[in-house]
């Protein structure tokens, strides 16, 4: 495995199954009621947000707590950023506090590739989502979420298996959304077979090159679905007019009710969060059992924690098996 995590495509089917059944140990360690591992400890973890994030930046620090390193908060808001200082002066900084691992969330594509390719630090950098282009951490969550939710289903374990043949409809704002780009290369790689749905304007440039379908209208795509991803319509990334009116949006690309119906009885509706009820998925449907939103969140502790200690290289807790990339053992 890479020493960064700056794109899902840095990831090959054998690593990323190896997060995931890694994550699905870490995450016995939830059910315990002490939460602790030494497994990090004396390492340092800089969580590191030039952007808001709820979901995202306490389940980094949640991770990297549970693993019992020291973490540092750092968040653009109140710190010398706000008084223009760099990228390279803050990086410099976290350096010489010794950083382990950098996790950073920032609003232009590329800084954590900068940050990574830099020389300025030596720990190991995370991307937790830059402008539109990637939000690894997320893909893998998504990807354990499905897997274990397909697995239960079908009474078995989630570990060793991808997602073959599987298929994943993801809709809504793909133009803005860094979790639709890495959710596309990551479940692609894993072996799903991905449709992205949208109206033309909220597509990129380029997406007849992505390892994808495309479609325009919902509703043909909804019976061939084993899971539905509802993006948020991203406002503060948009300068223009994308659609007529919230309504005529909600009424062609929101998820409700019926429409949910039309779904495979098996298949699951996944949000990333946060969530605009009311306009890309409403109440009924955000908060019924066929949607995962919270199983999303809870499975990010514990996909997290398995990619600090993967890029980190912690002891493996004595106590839990050790995942092997051998999945025919
Ligand atoms: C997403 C993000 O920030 O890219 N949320 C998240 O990480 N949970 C999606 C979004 O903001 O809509």
């Amino acid at each position: 495995m890479k020493r960064h995590l700056i794109s899902a495509t840095d990831l090959t089917r054998d690593d990323a199954v190896l997060i995931l059944d890694t994550a699905e140990e870490l995450a016995r360690v939830a059910d315990r009621p002490i939460k602790k591992l030494p497994t990090l400890r004396g390492r340092t973890v800089v969580n590191l947000f030039f952007e808001d994030s709820t979901r995202t930046r306490i389940s980094f620090e949640a991770a990297a707590k549970r693993l019992s390193a020291d973490v540092i908060n750092f968040s653009a808001r109140g710190s010398s950023v706000s008084k223009g200082e760099s990228l390279k002066d803050t990086a410099m900084t976290l350096e010489a506090m010794g950083a382990d691992a950098v996790v950073i969330r920032h609003h232009d594509s590329g800084a954590p590739h900068r940050l990574a390719t830099s020389g300025w630090i030596r720990g190991s950098v995370i991307n937790a989502g830059d402008g539109t282009h990637e939000h690894p951490t997320q893909a893998l969550l998504d990807a354990f979420t499905l897997r274990r939710r397909l697995a239960a289903e079908a009474g078995g374990e989630a570990t060793g298996g991808d997602l073959s043949g599987r298929r994943v409809t993801i809709v809504g704002d793909i133009l803005h959304s860094r979790v639709a780009r890495s959710g596309v290369r990551l479940l692609t790689t894993l072996g799903a077979e991905v449709t992205v749905v949208a109206p033309p304007t909220l597509l990129p440039i380029g997406v007849e090159r992505w390892p994808c379908e495309v479609e325009y209208h919902l509703d043909p795509v909804l019976p061939k679905s084993d899971a539905v991803m509802m993006l948020r319509v991203q406002r503060e990334r948009m300068n223009a007019a994308y659609f007529p009116t919230e309504r005529e949006y909600a009424r062609r690309y929101g998820l409700d009710a019926p429409r949910m119906a039309r779904m495979p009885d098996h298949a699951v509706v996944m949000h990333p969060g946060p969530m605009n009820r009311g306009m890309e998925i409403t109440a009924e449907v955000a908060d019924s059992p066929r949607c995962t939103a919270v199983e999303q969140v809870a499975g990010g502790v514990s996909v997290r924690m398995a990619v600090l200690y993967l890029l980190l290289g912690g002891a493996f807790p004595e106590d839990l098996p050790a995942p092997t990339t051998d999945h025919t053992a």
